[in-house]
């Protein structure tokens, strides 16, 4: 009666189909104000629509909890993909239940941006600081990721570790400077792209974005049967 799901990016375009029935089917939608309002075109009048924000999500969630065991089928909404960095907040719908919950996928902002910047997952890694608790074993794993000659696509920390925190990090590890990077913000919806390299991502931008930081060197295609 409780179902996770992953709302997308931002435009309504990119809710998967299956999510949509979902939340159209829902008694209770809730989830994060900004979250919610992407799917509200969809949720039924006779809904109840439960909204939150970082500091009552606690208590809220306790009420979509009661609704779900009272039998109301309830959805939460997530934005992006529930997959990637999206598991503290799943936690939190858990405890709050009780019980494991089911996740329906959605499509994440990083697979956005992959197919913007055109890089493949195989030699991309995946790095999210927007999390709460110590950055210090995932930003020793974003300079493996580089040293690796992997791309990072990498989702900043409102408002510590922002994009160019991460730049200066990566700096101060010995990471080259001349590593090329993107800053996209809010994909597929007003979208704004930065360009740059490591050394000159000092710029601010909004809680919205999200990096590409190239490989040195793109990795060498495999394929030995192509004609060139
Ligand atoms: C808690 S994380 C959740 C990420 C989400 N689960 C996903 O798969 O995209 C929230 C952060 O993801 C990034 N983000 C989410 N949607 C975005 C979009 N449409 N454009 C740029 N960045 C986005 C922003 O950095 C935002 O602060």
């Amino acid at each position: 009666m409780i179902v996770c799901i992953g709302a997308g990016p931002g435009d309504l375009g990119y809710l998967t189909r299956r999510g949509g029935e979902l939340v159209q089917q829902a008694d209770v939608v809730a989830g994060f104000d900004a979250v919610v309002d992407l799917v509200r075109p969809l949720i039924r009048a006779d809904a109840e629509v439960i909204t939150m924000g970082y500091k009552d999500q606690t208590a809220k969630l306790a009420d979509v909890a009661v609704h779900h065991h009272a039998g109301k089928r309830c959805v939460v909404v997530f934005m992006g993909d529930i997959h990637f960095s999206g598991f503290q907040y799943l936690e939190r719908v858990e405890a709050a239940c009780g019980h494991p919950v089911e996740t329906l996928p959605g499509i994440s902002s990083a697979q956005v941006l992959a197919s913007r910047g055109k890089v493949c997952f195989d030699e991309t890694t995946f790095v999210t600081f927007h999390r709460r608790g110590d950055l210090a074993p995932f930003q020793r794993h974003l300079v493996h990721v580089l040293q690796d000659g992997r791309n990072a696509i990498v989702i900043p920390r409102p408002w510590d570790f922002m994009p160019k925190d991460v730049a200066a990090y990566l700096l101060a590890q010995g990471v080259n400077p001349a590593h090329e990077v993107e800053v996209w913000e809010r994909l597929t919806t007003a979208e704004a792209t930065w360009r740059g390299t490591l050394a000159e991502c000092t710029a601010e931008f909004s809680d919205m974005s999200i990096l590409l930081i190239r490989s040195l060197v793109p990795m060498p295609s495999q394929l030995d049967d192509l004609p060139r």
